[in-house]
């Protein structure tokens, strides 16, 4: 799903998002605006397979992050939660 010619861009995206989100500077804001998230993964098949591949890959980088266990809790939650609102098809 994600765009081949500019996976370094996605990458990016999605980490300045997770900055901003988390209380450090608003570059992703600046540079994109309002996430509205939902609306942005409208033109993605998102079912219950890619959401969960999507989380079992975040909670993978997690795992090698070895975030403190209380920071690794809240973005497991917050990551699988958010991941199920992205959803736009059943499968
Ligand atoms: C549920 C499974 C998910 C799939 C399959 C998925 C897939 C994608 C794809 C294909 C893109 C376009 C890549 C790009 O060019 O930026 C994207 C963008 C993005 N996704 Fe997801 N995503 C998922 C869940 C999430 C979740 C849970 C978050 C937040 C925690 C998130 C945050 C973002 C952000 C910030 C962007 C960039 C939006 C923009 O500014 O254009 N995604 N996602």
């Amino acid at each position: 799903m994600y765009p081949k010619e500019d996976l370094q861009g996605a990458e990016q995206r999605l980490a300045d998002f997770l900055i901003y989100r988390f209380g450090g500077p608003p570059t992703y804001i600046e540079q994109r605006g309002h996430p509205r998230l939902r609306m942005r993964h409208a033109p993605f098949a998102i079912g219950k397979l890619a959401r969960d591949r999507w989380v079992e890959l975040m909670n993978r980088a997690l795992e090698e992050s070895r975030f403190p266990g209380d920071v690794d809790q809240l973005l497991r939650e917050f990551f699988g939660s958010t991941a199920t609102f992205m959803r736009n098809r059943p499968d």
